[in-house]
């Protein structure tokens, strides 16, 4: 009889922990979408984007003609498929003639829901980011845009593909609708994780460690500057708010605007798929991601964080990796 009562009050006591933690769960579910969204279906600027548009910025994406020597594409250093998250995992990655730039490939992935493209912002969208590259002397090194028309304009499957993705246009092979073409294409590249399942209700999604490492995550301030949909990537910020950031040779927006108050300042760093996406800072010098988060919580909040707690976060952002990738990120990285 004693027995008994003690397992039915056993019992009872589970029930109510795992009551407590169910509520704990909702609560934080709460939480998170007062400071994040759900990835959103579509982006924006694509209610425009016919199948024809979207095939033919696919064919530029992947098209090593689109550089000065036949030798890369949009996709050596930004790669898709085979597990790969839109970049190349290279601290900074060789241009067509083999010269490297100063900066870190970001991924395309999710890429046209940022409120600005490139570290430092300097283009507005995704059409004005891929007019570019191209002409980019360390990257496609095409001379200039006559050059690529030109180039584009020799290959009758091309003339073919811009007359049906621009039906309307007089002269649809021009440099403004290859950069709008290959926009279309990337703006088919979203890419959800289980955060979004967490987020939309499904308290299962993330295990205990991640929803520890999303709660500190918010403590801890980081959303600060990471947040909405893309966990970031809307924000233009001083990198080293507390320390100076240990690498100032690039000097962020600054090349841009030339104003003192921009010296440092670059674009939080979307977090999404941020675990495949390794080496990471805007220079690549981040080797480690529990490292990368330490240094976050030093230079931009005055915060030692304990191992223990730089874990959590980190497995939270792991979280964040597309669910195409969940298989292959647990090899990559
Ligand atoms: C040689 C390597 C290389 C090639 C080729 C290349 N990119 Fe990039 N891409 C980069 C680097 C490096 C950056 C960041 C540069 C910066 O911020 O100044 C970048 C930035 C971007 C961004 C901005 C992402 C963000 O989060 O800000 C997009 C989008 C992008 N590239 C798409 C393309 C497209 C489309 C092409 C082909 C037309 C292309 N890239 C060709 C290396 C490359
Ligand atoms: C004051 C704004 C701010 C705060 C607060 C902040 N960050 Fe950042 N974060 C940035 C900026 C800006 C970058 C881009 C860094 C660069 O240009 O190298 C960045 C980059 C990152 C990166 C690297 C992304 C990549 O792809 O290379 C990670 C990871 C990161 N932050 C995590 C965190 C975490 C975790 C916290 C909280 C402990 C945090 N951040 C707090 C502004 C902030």
């Amino acid at each position: 009889m004693k027995a008994k009562l003690s397992l039915i009050f056993f019992l009872m006591l589970c029930l109510f922990a795992t009551g407590v933690q169910a509520d704990k769960t909702d609560r934080l579910i709460r939480k998170a979408n007062r400071y994040f969204a759900p990835l959103p279906q579509i982006m924006p600027g694509s209610e425009n984007d016919t199948p024809e548009r979207i095939e033919l910025g696919r064919e530029l994406y992947f098209d090593p003609r689109l550089s000065i020597n036949d030798s890369q594409s949009c996709a050596s250093c930004h790669p898709l498929g085979n597990g790969r998250g839109g970049m190349d995992n290279r601290p900074t990655s060789p241009g067509a003639r083999g010269e490297f730039g100063d900066r870190n490939t970001p991924t395309v992935l999710n890429a046209g829901w940022q409120s600005s493209q490139f570290w430092d912002g300097r283009a507005k969208d995704l059409a004005d980011q891929a007019r570019q590259p191209i002409l980019n002397p360390i990257e496609m090194g095409m001379p200039d845009e006559a050059s690529v028309v030109n180039k584009l304009s020799a290959i009758p499957d091309y003339v073919d593909a811009f007359e049906k993705a621009f039906p309307e246009d007089a002269s649809p092979l021009s440099y403004d609708n290859l950069a709008e073409a290959i926009a279309a294409f990337e703006r088919t590249l979203r890419s959800e994780s289980r955060f979004d399942d967490f987020m939309g209700g499904d308290k299962t999604a993330l295990n205990a460690q991640e929803q520890s490492g999303l709660t500190l995550f918010i403590r801890h301030n980081c959303v600060r500057c990471h947040d909405g949909p893309l966990i970031g990537g809307t924000l233009l910020e001083k990198l080293g708010v507390s320390a100076e950031f240990h690498n100032t040779e690039d000097p962020g927006r600054f090349r841009v605007t030339g104003e003192e108050a921009d010296r440092m300042v670059f674009k939080v760093a979307s977090l999404r798929n941020v675990a495949i996406t390794g080496p990471w800072f805007h220079d690549g010098s981040g080797k480690e991601l529990s490292e990368v988060v330490k240094i976050m919580a030093r230079i931009q909040l005055d915060t030692e964080l304990k191992a223990q707690d730089a874990d959590a976060i980190t497995a939270f952002l792991h979280a964040l990796t597309g669910k195409e990738f969940e298989t292959a990120a647990a090899v990559s990285q």
